[in-house]
């Protein structure tokens, strides 16, 4: 798995992220404290019960890397019927949804800060989710770097038995050669249909997301890819 890779001189696990930020300002650190009691997920020893989590039984549809949550409080309000796990190692975002969730009053979604790959390992039980998005992860556009690429076969096989039978894997990038990569770990994937055969023609419920509009400021596509798992 992602977190797992270890290079062969160190031994060091190779991750999707980077920590971007460095400390917290006072109102983030208070904002945290105060917000993440209500909206926050501590994953415990064992697999998280979703259903206490959430206070209801509902389809579940995990965000994994939501940046600062734009996107995903948008769909929380435009599917009330879902609930949505967000989780992401970006502290000042996971902050700022956090207070989004509180001035808008919304209730279907619970946030963890922490590393979606070892939540998704050890605390999801399998078959678990109606659904899995996956926006613009980072692009990590240096070839030396391509290992820690979030999409990559292990990954898929791992998302693959926390989705139920039926649910969805949406994917979107702007890096044109992550997209393909994405296609082709996909297609290779016997866990996924894919009714488009490759990418999806629109993107489907997913909002613009913040890194879409920087990605296309700087003027590059988008290509989503929405499959289904089989079974
Ligand atoms: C390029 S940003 C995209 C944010 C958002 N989805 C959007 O489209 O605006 C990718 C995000 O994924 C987060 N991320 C990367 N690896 C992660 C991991 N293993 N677990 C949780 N979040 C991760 C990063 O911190 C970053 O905020």
């Amino acid at each position: 798995m992602n977190d797992e890779t270890t290079t062969r001189n160190t031994r060091r696990p190779v991750r999707s992220f980077v920590r971007r930020e460095g400390r917290l300002t006072a109102g983030q650190q208070r904002a945290l404290e105060r917000l993440y009691p209500r909206y926050g997920i501590e994953p415990g020893d064992g697999v998280i019960d979703l259903t206490t989590a959430f206070g209801r039984e509902a389809p579940v549809v995990l965000d994994i890397g939501f940046g600062d949550g734009e996107a995903l409080a948008e769909m929380a309000q435009a599917h009330p019927e879902r609930s949505y796990l967000g989780i992401e190692v970006y502290r000042t975002g996971v902050g700022r949804l956090l207070r989004r969730l509180e001035e808008d009053g919304i209730d279907n979604v619970r946030v963890m800060d922490a590393d979606a790959v070892a939540i998704l390992r050890q605390h999801i039980a399998p078959a678990g989710l109606a659904g899995v998005n996956l926006f613009f992860p980072d692009p990590w556009p240096k070839k030396r770097h391509h290992k820690r690429r979030m999409v990559q076969p292990e990954w898929l096989a791992l998302v693959a038995s926390r989705i139920r039978p039926g649910g969805f894997l949406h994917l979107a990038t702007d890096w044109e050669n992550y997209a393909e990569h994405m296609l082709e770990v996909v297609s290779a994937s016997p866990d996924f249909d894919n009714p488009n055969g490759g990418y999806a023609p629109d993107p489907g419920e997913r909002p613009v997301t913040k890194f879409e509009r920087r990605g296309r400021r700087k003027g590059h596509g988008v290509w989503d890819l929405i499959v289904y798992r089989t079974g």
